[in-house]
């Protein structure tokens, strides 16, 4: 494999560290170009100077002094501010891992995918809110999108591409959450600690909660659309909730074809690092005999309605996934905050999408003006709602 040089947007999330570990396992392979955070000054200047990164930004400008301090000596330029996030995916890395948690990662991704760079797609939200906006400028940017997630990644590494004409479906299995088999009664008195609790995967504060909400898969349906170029009604979804079978292609001859692995996000990350050939990643191996069973079930729409709210945001098109998107990050964070129940996260959505305009935004502004406006209408809510 040939060096590689990555820019590392999200560096000190869940996704960031694990791509880090990666690559301090493998210092041939790969170099530093910058690495981005929101406000973890501490954690990201450590980053910036073990891997010896030419750039570290912090996107809340109100610590830019403090990085500068903690990079004072190291080489390592320092910035700040959300400008600063998108110079840093310009800068010419091979590889930019999209790991921004929420829209906050577009306009840097997207800059990323304008210039032309391989992009490792974690941030699904990015792809959500501008799905065909992103996808134009892949193909005029020609740049590669190789998805992260362990579900678009499954499908990646058994879909061909040669065959799209015989797939007939295609299956994103997900794990139910904590919250699997509670009643709606039960649903309302949960809280934010066991929300984040995740039975099988170590992830940040809001997919956590997406996942319990199950809004997660709503997002990876619209993210599945977009990546494969598959209309909504091809894409399933299929409870499993050991999290073992990470997703499945369905051919026309009947074959299923999936790919299995133990729930660490090493594994997806690790392809696409190394893509088109492949590394070793530090993870558990599979012990299927140990396993012994798998489960599946059929997913519920009524205790779980934010997977419907997602395929109706799809099939409207327009701004409706970005106004979505906008809504859940609100809600999810008013949760978070203890200011609404939980079954609220799903019932705020559906409000501020009942309000949308259907006019299709022409340009990214468009596009930012309605996720702006949906905010300030999930805010509206999450007042009234006395929280
Ligand atoms: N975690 C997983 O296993 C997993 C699996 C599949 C997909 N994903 C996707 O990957 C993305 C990251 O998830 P995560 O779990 O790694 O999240 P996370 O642990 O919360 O980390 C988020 C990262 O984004 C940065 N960030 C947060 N808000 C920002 C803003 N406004 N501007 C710029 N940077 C900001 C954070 O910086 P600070 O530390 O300074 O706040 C941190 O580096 C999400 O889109 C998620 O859906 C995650």
């Amino acid at each position: 494999m040939t060096r590689r040089r990555v820019t590392l947007l999200g560096a000190t999330g869940s996704i960031g560290r694990s791509t880090l570990d990666l690559i301090a396992r493998n210092p041939k392979a790969f170099e530093i170009e910058a690495l981005t955070a929101h406000s973890s000054v501490r954690e990201l200047a450590a980053s910036a100077r073990e891997f010896g990164a030419r750039l570290a930004v912090v996107a809340d400008a109100a610590h830019y002094e403090a990085l500068k301090e903690a990079l004072a000596g190291s080489g390592v330029e320092a910035a700040a501010g959300p400008e600063a996030l998108v110079e840093a995916a310009k800068r010419p890395a091979d590889t930019v891992v999209a790991a921004i948690v929420g829209a906050a990662g577009l306009e840097a991704t997207l800059a990323a995918v304008r210039r032309g760079a391989t992009i490792v797609l974690a941030n699904k939200e990015a792809l959500v809110c501008a799905g065909p906006l992103m996808m134009a400028a892949v193909e005029e940017g020609g740049a590669r999108l190789l998805p992260a997630d362990s579900e678009h990644n499954a499908i990646f590494q058994v879909f061909e591409e040669a065959q799209r004409h015989a797939i007939e479906r295609i299956i994103l299995t997900a794990s139910g959450g904590p919250f699997r088999t509670f009643s709606l009664e039960q649903m309302a008195q949960v809280t934010p600690a066991q929300a984040i609790a995740h039975p099988n995967w170590q992830m940040g504060a809001k997919i956590s909660v997406d996942s319990a909400t199950m809004m997660n898969k709503g997002l990876e349906v619209i993210e599945a659309h977009y990546l494969f170029a598959l209309p909504e009604e091809k894409i399933e979804v299929l409870i499993h909730p050991q999290s073992v079978v990470h997703s499945l292609v369905g051919y026309a001859d009947g074959s299923l074809l999936a790919q299995l692995g133990v729930p660490d996000m090493r594994t997806p990350l690790a392809y696409c690092l190394s893509w088109p050939e492949r590394m070793v990643a530090p993870v558990e191996r599979l012990d299927l005999a140990a396993i012994g069973h798998l489960a599946f079930e059929p997913p519920d729409e009524e205790r779980f309605p934010a997977l419907r709210l997602a395929r109706a945001a799809l099939r409207a098109g327009g701004a409706r996934p970005a106004i979505l998107n906008a809504a859940n990050e609100v809600a999810v964070e008013a949760f978070l905050a203890g200011r609404i129940a939980f079954p609220r996260i799903a019932a705020i959505a559906e409000e501020v999408l009942a309000c949308a305009p259907s006019a299709a935004p022409d340009s990214l502004d468009e596009l930012l003006a309605a996720d702006r406006h949906a905010r300030r209408l999930a805010m509206h809510h999450v007042e009234q709602d006395g929280g």
